[in-house]
């Protein structure tokens, strides 16, 4: 196990009601308030009001619209209204989109250059407004994470920074958020939380028992409650465990003391950057296909590890055989769950598969994976998703 430093400081307010909090929250950073959201469920399921209901003695600037893979020209505007209105916290309402809009809003207030630095640069984040966040959908962990991933569509960018000083200060946890989810958010969300897991659950080290426990915890969670909330979207049971399961997937918990690049998040940023894709489909997609692609005599006993313990498959004497079992499971519970699991059904082409691969490989460091990829891989891997 590597060295590690886990900081998750996080105050996390999970449950039915809890919104009750959010006056305590916010109000002991100030009360000059910067409210960012999307594109509107919030008003439609009530929480906007709910929020203007408790925040009423409160100065709230607002600032809506922000687009799922968020744009750096919304981050820009947000800067904009907390110098203007002398903005003291930033409460972010919605998804990853608009949590991670936030934190790096709230780091461009203390940044004289461009907004933009701060994504191609972490190191240029210092100090950073204090973000509290409502979640309303349960994916990315954003909710108590130090991470956030702003797009450029003028140069077909997306990419991800952090920093320690972004994680939010509180964020209030209320499954019963997550029923006015459109079903493909459910399980695109679903998707991602997986993919968290799968990031770190393959990777070098073998000596991290524990982390790998956590790890196919939250995945048999995933596995058992996706399907649930999809057909009963109210079901609190599987809302909670879902909502929880984000948090931890990609708090620090399960990558802690696992060195090395991740693999599917890079490529899916390509498929954003110049598609604008949900990014849950998108690593749906990849996921199963780049597992097929990885196993060999060197990574097959972590598949049949994966395929013992998360899908309790029965035994097989050919573990080649039961690896691809594990593997032929993870795609068929992502196409269960509605997912498109091609590129032609979401309107991607071979016309940047090129580009798309030198840049995962690139930015992702993607020689440092847990299978070392190179752009020809990466192209054999998008081929493998037509
Ligand atoms: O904009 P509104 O109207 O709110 O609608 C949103 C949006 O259209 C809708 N939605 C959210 N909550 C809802 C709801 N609709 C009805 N009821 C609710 N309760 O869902 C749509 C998608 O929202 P979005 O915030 O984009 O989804 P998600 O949470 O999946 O975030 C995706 C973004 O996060 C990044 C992704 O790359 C992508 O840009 N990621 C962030 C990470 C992080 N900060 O650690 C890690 C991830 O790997 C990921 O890369
Ligand atoms: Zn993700």
């Amino acid at each position: 196990m590597e060295n590690f430093i886990f900081n998750a400081y996080t105050k996390i307010y999970f449950g039915k009601g809890m919104i009750s909090n959010l006056p305590e929250a916010i109000k002991k950073h100030g009360k000059n308030v910067l409210l960012v959201y999307g594109g509107g469920s919030i008003r439609k399921n009530g929480i906007y009001d709910k929020t203007r209901e408790l925040l009423s003695d409160c100065n709230i600037i607002e600032l809506p619209g922000v687009e799922p893979n968020p744009k750096i020209d919304t981050v820009r505007k947000g800067v904009e209204l907390c110098r203007e209105h002398n903005v003291e916290v930033i409460l972010a309402i919605g998804g990853g989109s608009t949590i991670d809009c936030s934190k790096v809003i709230g780091a461009g207030f203390y940044y004289e250059g461009d907004a933009w630095e701060l994504v191609e640069f972490p190191d240029k984040i210092t100090e950073v407004l204090p973000v509290v966040t409502v979640l309303t959908l349960a994916a990315t962990g954003s909710e108590m994470n130090k991470n956030a991933v702003i797009s450029n569509p003028e140069i077909n960018e997306k990419l991800g920074t952090a920093s320690s000083n972004m994680i939010p200060q509180a964020s209030i946890l209320d499954p019963e958020y997550l029923y006015s989810l459109p079903a493909i958010q459910t399980a695109a969300g679903t998707a991602d939380i997986m993919s968290h897991v799968f990031e770190s659950y393959f990777k070098q080290e073998e000596d991290t028992f524990i982390q790998n426990k956590f790890a196919e915890g939250l995945l048999e969670t995933c596995i058992k409650y996706c399907p649930i909330a999809l057909k009963e979207p109210n079901n609190y049971e599987a809302r909670a465990n879902l909502m929880w399961a984000s948090t931890l997937a990609l708090n620090g918990l399960v990558g802690a003391g696992k060195a090395g690049a991740w693999t599917c998040h890079p490529m899916e940023h390509e498929l954003s950057a110049f598609y604008d894709i949900t990014h849950g489909t998108g690593l749906a997609i990849l996921t199963p296909r780049w597992m097929r692609y990885i196993l060999s005599e060197k990574t097959v006993d972590k598949f049949v590890e994966y395929g013992k313990n998360v899908w309790h498959l029965p035994e097989l004497e050919d573990k080649f055989a039961y690896a691809n079992q594990a593997i032929d499971k993870t795609e068929q519970f992502f196409r269960d769950c509605g997912i498109p699991m091609s590129f032609s059904e979401i309107g991607i082409g071979e016309e940047y598969f090129d580009i798309m691969a030198e840049k995962a490989v690139r930015i992702g460091y993607l020689a440092y994976a847990y299978v070392p990829l190179s752009k020809n891989d990466v192209i054999n891997i998008f081929k493998m998703c037509m």
